[in-house]
């Protein structure tokens, strides 16, 4: 995959899948907007790249979208790939114990976003561009403890497949249905750095690859569903698994 000069957007960059997104891009050529919530995080990704611009984009903001946009034309004249990756779980298990601002805000972090993106971005990306968000396998096979969660990831896949159609065949849209990391995530929706070993097991036991994915393993899909070896792809939501989605 080559994607020298491409001029990427990467969203929730400054930490897991987002940074090994970043890094992945600008390994292979590209300029790469590297944005987060958390500016410094962002900044720190930017800095071991070469090219690469830092940016605080609050996913949840529609002028922080309208304000990057013109940020990333100034500098670069216009956007080939984006890859709206930031997202939250929320924490709390069953939805019975939730609370109505936790179940909203699904949709305000994980697809709203997404609409921002499309109205913000999409007029300055030329024909052959590309969009890849970051779905979730539990969007396809929800097990209980997550559900709006895995309903808002489930959003963005029909959103993918949506926009693709509406934006065919200037610019494909995919999305990748990673299975569980461990990245900040664990932390978000759990509170914890680590699983225990107990629970890392019970995962795992039902990943017939045996392991967790890696951010790398997200960001070379990412890659691929936006590189031109895939310029036939559009509406696909890629699960990045291990196989946990057949049984
Ligand atoms: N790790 C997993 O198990 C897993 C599995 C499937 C899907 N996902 C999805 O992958 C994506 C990336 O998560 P991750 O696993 O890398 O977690 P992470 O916590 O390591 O990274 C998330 C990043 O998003 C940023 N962020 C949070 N809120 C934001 C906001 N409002 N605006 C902009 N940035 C914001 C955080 O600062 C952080 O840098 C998310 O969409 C998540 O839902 C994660």
């Amino acid at each position: 995959m080559n994607f020298d000069d491409k001029r990427v957007i990467v969203t929730g960059g400054g930490s897991g899948f987002g940074a090994a997104i970043a890094r992945g891009f600008a390994s292979k050529g590209a300029r790469v907007m590297v944005t987060d919530i958390d500016v410094e995080a962002a900044q720190a990704v930017a800095n071991e790249l070469d090219g690469a611009l830092a940016f605080g984009l609050d996913v949840t903001s529609e002028d922080a979208h309208s304000e990057l946009a013109e940020v990333v034309v100034e500098a670069w004249g216009g956007i080939d790939i984006v890859a709206c990756n930031a997202g939250m779980p929320h924490r709390g298990g069953y939805m019975t114990n939730l609370t109505t601002e936790q179940f909203d805000f699904m949709w305000t972090v994980n697809v709203r976003p997404i609409f921002f993106a499309t109205k913000y971005f999409v007029p300055h990306m030329p024909p052959g561009s590309a969009i890849v968000s970051t779905a979730s396998i539990g969007g396809r096979r929800p097990r209980k403890g997550l559900t709006p969660y895995n309903a808002s990831k489930g959003a963005v896949i029909t959103l993918t497949k949506g926009l693709a159609v509406e934006l065919a065949p200037d610019i494909r849209v995919n999305c990748v249905a990673p299975v569980s990391a461990a990245t900040g995530f664990d932390m978000s929706a759990m509170g914890i750095e680590k699983l225990s070993e107990n629970r890392e097991k019970m995962v795992i036991d039902g990943i017939p690859m045996g392991r967790r994915a890696t951010p790398e393993d997200v960001a070379n899909s990412v890659m691929f569903l936006a590189s031109s070896e895939a310029e036939f792809l559009t509406g696909v939501c890629l699960d990045v698994d291990g196989g946990r989605s057949i049984g």
